[in-house]
């Protein structure tokens, strides 16, 4: 895993531009929200999107939420429906995310959904959150800055103690006014409550004007996701090669139909597995795959893939 000197970001035009300037060359940044500190990379950028990961320490590859500057931009990436424009409208900028369907052409790295056909979305109103996300000109993918089990964090420093030297920097704005991650809801099929955050509630069902679902699947728990992507082929893992009928995914130098990283790096091939599973389930046969070394990113690409190969319902 790559060491840095964390950069630690002043909330002043330079601090800002600096900021901006990495996100945009793929590194990582914390950046202040009002609920928690975030851990942004460039959500069209598949390296970018496996170095959040990797940074974490994350032993699964759990859905992240897209980080957009103004309400508007939302329809360039998500389908929103009448509940969704509503609930826009009276929230964002502020501290709820909608999971909606993503735009089949959004340009979103595959590994931001973990696959998935829907995608979570939120306009944080922390004003040094809307500087940089629109001097960044991206969407930001970010879950919070903390290392994989531990809680989120509330202040530059908080972040620094957990994430120095796994991140180019923190953008420090202070302690977070809300300190609790946002409310996540969807509005499909009916409009739900996907985890309880620091918009109440009760505020969402007012102006609805009828009570959230509740969801009983415990998305937080990660894996615990009911809605998995799952190829429709087969899949066979520690392959040392392809069986008669089989496509094989590689991973290092190896003769095969994909490889996920012909150099054996384990961050390039977490950016390619999302679409590396799609384009060989297009061809319709079983796939074989190669075995990928289970530390660092290895776990997860692990996890993704014994969940592809389970025995589907
Ligand atoms: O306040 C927040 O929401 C903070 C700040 C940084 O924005 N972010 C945050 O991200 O808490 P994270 O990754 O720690 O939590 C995001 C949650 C995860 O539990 C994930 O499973 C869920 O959102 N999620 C993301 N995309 C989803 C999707 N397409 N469907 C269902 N759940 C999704
Ligand atoms: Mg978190």
């Amino acid at each position: 895993m790559t060491e840095y000197r964390t950069e630690h970001l002043q909330p002043d035009t330079k601090g800002l531009a600096r900021a901006a300037e990495l996100l945009r060359s793929g590194a990582l940044v914390a950046l202040p929200t009002e609920t928690v500190y975030g851990l942004g990379g460039d959500a069209t950028d598949d390296t970018a999107v496996a170095r959040i990961f990797e940074a974490k320490g994350r032993p699964s590859f759990n859905p992240l939420i897209i980080h957009l500057s103004d309400a508007a931009k939302a329809e360039r990436y998500v389908e929103m429906d009448e509940d969704a424009r509503r609930l826009a409208d009276a929230f964002w900028p502020g501290a709820l995310t909608l999971v909606l369907p993503l735009k089949p052409d959004a340009g979103i790295a595959p590994l931001v959904t973990a696959g998935l056909p829907t995608v979570a979305v939120r306009v944080p109103e922390h004003p040094l959150a809307r500087d940089l996300l629109r001097l960044t000109g991206r969407p930001v993918a970010a879950p919070s800055a903390n290392p994989s089990g531990r809680i989120s964090p509330t202040t530059a420093q908080h972040v620094l103690d957990g994430l120095d030297g796994r991140i180019a920097a923190v953008l420090d704005g202070g302690p977070c006014p809300v300190g609790v991650e946002s409310t996540i809801v969807t509005t499909q099929p009916e409009p739900t409550l996907l985890r309880p955050g620091g918009l109440p509630v009760e505020a969402i069902e007012a102006c609805l004007g009828a009570p959230l679902a509740a969801h009983g699947g415990g998305i937080n728990a990660p894996g615990q996701m009911t809605s998995h992507y799952a190829p429709e082929a087969a899949i066979r893992l520690e392959a040392d090669s392809a069986r008669p009928g089989e496509s094989l995914l590689g991973f290092g130098h190896m003769d095969c139909d994909l490889n996920l990283s012909p150099a054996g790096d384990l961050v390039e091939a977490a950016a390619n597995l999302f679409s590396a599973m799609r384009k060989l389930d297009e061809i319709g046969k079983p796939i074989a795959v190669a075995p990928i070394p289970d530390h660092g990113l290895g776990r997860a690409i692990n996890d993704r893939l014994r969940r592809a190969a389970a025995p589907k319902d």
